[in-house]
């Protein structure tokens, strides 16, 4: 084998690699994530909530309800109305109740739920996102 041939072979099979990548990532199963950890420093009365970038954490009276704020629609960022206890989307107006439950709008799916741990110190929660 020449230098040359060794080095075409080396090229195209660089090439049906680099050509076959999205194929493989489309077959090969999505990559367990485990879930990120955010640490809410204190506990929070019954009956209220805090607003995060990523979640709602509802002090509820059967316990901590954490509801993440991303649209099940296209994945817009939704918004709390504290009035009327629910979340509205900015950008095609889905709406859900406080807990997550689908009202209206093109969205057809729930808000999730992320589980809600004590800390570890017991003084405040961890939310697995
Ligand atoms: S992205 Fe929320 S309703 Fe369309």
């Amino acid at each position: 084998m020449t230098r040359r041939s060794w080095i075409k072979k080396m090229l195209m099979a660089i090439a049906a690699v680099l050509c076959a990548w999205p194929v493989i990532g489309f077959i090969m199963p999505v990559r367990y994530r485990p879930p990120r950890k955010v640490l809410i420093r204190e506990k929070l009365p019954k009956g209220s909530f805090l607003i995060e970038p990523e979640f709602v954490l509802f002090a509820s009276e059967t316990g901590p309800v954490a509801v993440s704020r991303t649209c099940t629609h296209l994945g817009c960022t939704v918004s709390f109305d504290e009035t009327r206890k629910q979340f509205i989307c900015p950008c095609h107006q889905s709406m859900f109740h406080w807990n997550g439950k689908y009202i209206s709008g093109p969205a057809q799916k729930d808000l999730p739920r992320f589980e809600v741990k004590t800390s570890e110190d017991g003084k405040g929660y961890v939310v697995l996102i």
